[in-house]
């Protein structure tokens, strides 16, 4: 395959028709049989590949995509789908805007990607893909909970997350940082797979509008002081970052693997199995 090929594969996986701005082929390459994939990517990641004979570096957290942030726009999509009227929806993910403007002008855009192309090593990332794979996993699981009867508790959502082997077997865990694990669940979203956590305001707008308990894979603190100050405030769990965004990396190696690739993983992607 190709690293084109490959781009087109991971994409119809999570049915997008187009790639996500927050992926994309950094150095191009064919025939490629030896993957070695991780959650972040560095040039020391680059010539570890080279020097071991790898054929292509897969990342999944972007390397300096210009407008990569574009993607957090999918937040809209599902406070949309969860009953959130058009102008909050749009409100809540604006607000996000310039931060990320901001941080594109700060960027290196062309830092590991230089250092891909001078040593002749194809690399690519795949962000989205594998975040809406995971989310679709995260989801599932937070369902299945709620199905379990209508008094599921919070405590009930982070105990059927935690049981995802990705999870189970993380250094973190799972936190309830606003509200209790007592408190009834009702209405739950795993907001994830848009680029980046939907911050205060977009897990403010679910509150706002029937969803009780937000989940995010990560939070900062700036955002969630806002949020435990907030008056008639929700929950919002917190399920780790690192063990949160292998789930849907390791569906999406799993797929490759299946196509005949061969995948390695580093950098906070622990295969199943390995
Ligand atoms: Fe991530
Ligand atoms: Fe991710």
């Amino acid at each position: 395959m190709n690293t084109e090929q490959i781009m087109a594969f991971a994409n119809g996986l999570a049915g997008y028709a187009d790639t996500p701005s927050d992926s994309a082929i950094y150095n191009s390459g064919d025939g490629i049989k030896r993957v070695l994939a991780g959650i972040d990517v560095g040039v020391g990641e680059l010539l570890a590949a080279k020097q071991l004979g790898y054929d292509l570096v897969l990342a999944h957290h972007p390397l300096g995509i210009p407008g990569g942030w574009h993607f957090y726009k999918e937040h809209e999509r599902h406070l949309l789908e969860a009953g959130v009227p058009a102008d909050a929806a749009r409100e809540a993910v604006s607000a996000r805007f310039l931060e990320f403007e901001l941080r594109d002008h700060v960027a290196n855009h062309d830092h590991v990607g230089s250092y891909a192309r001078l040593i002749g090593m194809p690399l690519m990332n795949i962000h989205a893909v594998a975040d809406e794979l995971g989310r679709r996993v995260l989801q599932a699981k937070i369902d299945d909970a709620l199905a379990a009867g209508s008094d599921a508790t919070v405590g009930d959502v982070c105990d059927a997350v935690s049981a995802i082997p990705e999870i189970a077997n993380s250094p973190t865990d799972v936190v309830v940082r606003v509200g209790d694990r007592t408190n009834k669940a009702g209405r739950v979203k795993m907001a994830h797979g848009c680029y980046t956590n939907g911050g205060y305001e977009v897990a403010q707008a679910y509150w706002r509008n029937g969803v009780r308990t937000v989940c995010y894979i990560h939070v900062m603190g700036d955002a969630l002081k806002k949020l435990m100050a907030e008056p008639n405030p929700g929950n919002l769990i917190i399920t780790g970052h690192i063990s949160s965004d292998e789930i849907g990396m390791n569906i999406l190696v799993d797929a490759l693997r299946h196509q005949g690739l061969e995948v390695d993983a580093v950098s906070g992607l622990r295969m199943r199995g390995n």
